[in-house]
Parts: C-alpha cells; structure tokens; sequence
C-alpha cells in the first residue's frame, strides 16, 4: 500500500480532516483506517496519522502508533479547540515529537480548530482562569471549524507532503 490515513476521533472534526485526506492523495493504492476500531496497521509507504489534541498532547492509542511506524513516511493531522495559529501547532508538534519513531521520515504536522464538545467547554472552565465571555468567544469561534479555509489548507498541506 502506497498511503495509509489512520485516525481517531471522538466528535467528527479529525475524522472529518482524514477523509479529506483520504480523497485527496492520488491513485487507488490508499487506505482509511479508524484506530478505535483495529489495533491492526495497515502495510504502507507513507501514513497520515490523526488525533484530536487532548491535555495538549494526543492520546496514549497514538503515541503507540508512531512508536511502531519505523523507516516510512508520516505526516501527522489534529484539530483541537482552541485558535490553530502557528505558535499552538508548534507546541503540539514538539510535544508530541519524543513518540515519532527515531527510524521515521517525519513530514510534518497539519493542525486546524474544530468543533468544541461541552466536555471540552467543561475543561476550559475548570483547568483554565478564562472568564464565560472568553470561552463563549472560543466555542463560538470553534463551531465554525473545519471550515473551507481549513480543508483548502489541508488539501495545500497533503500535495506538500507527497510532492
Ligand atoms: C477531554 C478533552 C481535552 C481537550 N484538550 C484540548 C487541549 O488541550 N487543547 C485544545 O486545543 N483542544 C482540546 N480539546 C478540544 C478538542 O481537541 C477538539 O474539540 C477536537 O476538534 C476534537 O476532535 P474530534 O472531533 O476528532 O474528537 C479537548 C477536548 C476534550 C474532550
């Protein structure tokens, strides 16, 4: 298999990036896969690996994915509740880096806001000093995302990636 996208998801957002993903990488010679459904991995040259940022790290389910994908390509893809801008994605890549296989060829990371559940909400009101007016602003801001910008960048990011 040339290109695998594995993700999780637990709300839609990253699912949401991964089929996107899914259609826009060229041929037939690709797969989709659910993480939360298989502990199998697909064979492939070259795998997009998704999550949704949780505690501003991704879950234990994808730190043992990118332990185990050594010598192939991997690019990762998140979204997360609050603003993408590029500081946040730098953050979430650095933090996530000491699980990406040593032997892997590392892409890159793909990172866009999405929609805010109320557990997401419920973590803003109590881990953060944010006041109601500042959360109203981010879940407000949230619930516009994935937007068409976003899917326009990550169809930018994925012909990035593979060129
Ligand atoms: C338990 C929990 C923890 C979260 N932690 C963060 C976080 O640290 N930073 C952030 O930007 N978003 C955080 N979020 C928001 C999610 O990353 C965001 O809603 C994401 O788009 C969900 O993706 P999904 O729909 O694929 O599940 C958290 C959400 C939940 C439910």
């Amino acid at each position: 298999m040339k290109y695998a996208v594995i993700y999780l998801s637990e709300t839609g957002n990253t699912e949401e990036l991964a089929k996107h993903i899914y259609v826009c990488l060229p041929g037939n010679d690709k797969t989709i896969t659910d993480a939360e459904k298989t502990d199998e991995l697909p064979e492939a040259e070259f795998y997009f690996v998704g999550f949704p940022v949780k505690n501003r790290l991704c879950s234990i389910k994808i730190m043992s994915i990118l332990e185990q994908l050594g010598n192939v390509k991997v690019a990762l893809f998140a979204s997360c509740g609050l603003p993408a801008n590029n500081k946040y994605m730098k953050y979430i890549e650095n933090a996530v880096s000491p699980w990406i296989n040593d032997e892997t060829d590392y892409k890159g990371l793909f990172l866009c806001q999405g929609k805010g559940s109320e557990k997401f909400r419920e973590i803003l009101e109590v881990q953060t000093g944010y006041q109601p007016e500042e959360i109203n602003r981010i879940m407000e801001m949230a619930a516009e995302h994935p937007d068409d910008d976003d899917i326009d960048k990550l169809y930018e990011f994925v012909d990035s990636m593979i060129e």
